[in-house]
C-alpha cells in the first residue's frame, strides 16, 4: 500500500510537536478543542495522538462514542502497555483514554514513572503531532502535562473567572518553572471582535506583571448551541456540521498550528528528555 509519510520525508521530523491543552478554569470547552482539533489535523492526513489528561474525569472516549477496553490507569498498574491501551479514533487519529479517578502520576514510583516515559518515547516517535487533553486548575498533573509539552495551548471564555484562572496557570508555570511561551485560544465568543478583545485584557496584566512572557493569539472560536449536539452524536462536531461558522473557525485554528514555528528550546525539560517524570514529584 502506498504510504504518503515516505513522499516527503524530509518533513516528518522523528519527534512530534506536543502540545498541552489547558484552561484554568474547568467546563470552557478543552476537551471539545482539543479532541476537533485533533480531527481537524488527522483529515488533512497528518498523524495525531490525543492524549487524555483529564485523569480524573476521562472524556475523549465518551466524546466520539468509543468504548476502550483498557486505558491508561492500566499501564500505570502495569497492567498493558501504551500501546495496547491506543485506540483508533475519527479521521485515523490514534488516542490514549484516560478512566475516572487514576491515581496521581506525581504518586507513582520513580521505575514506573521511567518505564512510562520510555513507552511513550517509544510511541510519540509515530506521530508528528501530540495532544494532552488537560483537566482544569493548576494541580501536579495539570502542570507536569504543561512542563512536558514543547507548546501550551490556553483555551478561556469572555468569563471574568476564566480570565483569571488562565492567568493564575500563566503565572505558575511561569514563575515557579520558567515557562515563557503560551498560545491563547478564546472560546464561546458572541462576535468576532470578542476574541482579540479578551486576548488584549489578558495580554495587558501578562505584561504588567509577567514581564517576559509571551501570549500568542491563536483566535477565537464561536458560542454554537450545536456543539452540545455533536457530542450527543458521540461524532467529531467538523464531521457533522462541517459548513458552521464554528467549524470555520476550528479549521483556521488548524491552519494556524500547522503553520507556527517550531517553539525554541527553552531549557525545560520535555518528554524526550527523560528528566520530566522528576520534575513535578
Ligand atoms: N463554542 C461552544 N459553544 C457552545 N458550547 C460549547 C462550546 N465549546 C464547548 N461547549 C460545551 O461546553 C461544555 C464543556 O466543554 P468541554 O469541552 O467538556 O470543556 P472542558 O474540557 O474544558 O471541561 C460541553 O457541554 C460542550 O459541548
Ligand atoms: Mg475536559
Amino acid at each position: 500500500m502506498f504510504d504518503a509519510s515516505l513522499a516527503r520525508p524530509f518533513e516528518v521530523s522523528s519527534f512530534p510537536r506536543v502540545f498541552a491543552v489547558s484552561s484554568g478554569k474547568g467546563g470552557v470547552g478543552k476537551t471539545t478543542l482539543a479532541a476537533n482539533l485533533a480531527y481537524a489535523l488527522s483529515r488533512k492526513g497528518e498523524k495525531v495522538l490525543l492524549f487524555d489528561g483529564d485523569l480524573g474525569l476521562a472524556n475523549v472516549d465518551v466524546l466520539f462514542g468509543l468504548t476502550p477496553k483498557c486505558h491508561v490507569g492500566d499501564v500505570l498498574r502495569g497492567h498493558a502497555s501504551l500501546r495496547e491501551v491506543m485506540i483508533e479514533g475519527p479521521g485515523g487519529m490514534k488516542i490514549l483514554p484516560a478512566s475516572s479517578g487514576i491515581v496521581d502520576l506525581t504518586q507513582l514510583s520513580e521505575p514506573q514513572k521511567l518505564r512510562l516515559l520510555e513507552e511513550f518515547d517509544a510511541l510519540a516517535r509515530d506521530f508528528a503531532w501530540v495532544f494532552f487533553d488537560t483537566a482544569a486548575g493548576i494541580s501536579e498533573n495539570v502542570l507536569y502535562f504543561n512542563l512536558a509539552s514543547q507548546e501550551r495551548l490556553l483555551l478561556c471564555t469572555p468569563e471574568p473567572t476564566a480570565l483569571t484562572d488562565v492567568y493564575a496557570l500563566i503565572k505558575v508555570l511561569y514563575r515557579r518553572y520558567g515557562v515563557k511561551r503560551f498560545h491563547l485560544v478564546v472560546n464561546w465568543v458572541q462576535h468576532p471582535r470578542q476574541g482579540e478583545e479578551i486576548f488584549r485584557q489578558l495580554l495587558r496584566v501578562v505584561e504588567r506583571f509577567l514581564g517576559s512572557v509571551s501570549l500568542n493569539f491563536l483566535g477565537a472560536l464561536p458560542f454554537d448551541q450545536r456543539v452540545s449536539q455533536a457530542v450527543r452524536f458521540q461524532r467529531p462536531f467538523l464531521e457533522i456540521f462541517p459548513h458552521s461558522p464554528w467549524a470555520k473557525a476550528l479549521e483556521d485554528l488548524a491552519e494556524q498550528i500547522l503553520s507556527l514555528d517550531e517553539a525554541p528550546f527553552d531549557g525545560g525539560l520535555k518528554f524526550f528528555g527523560r528528566k520530566i517524570m522528576g520534575v513535578v514529584a
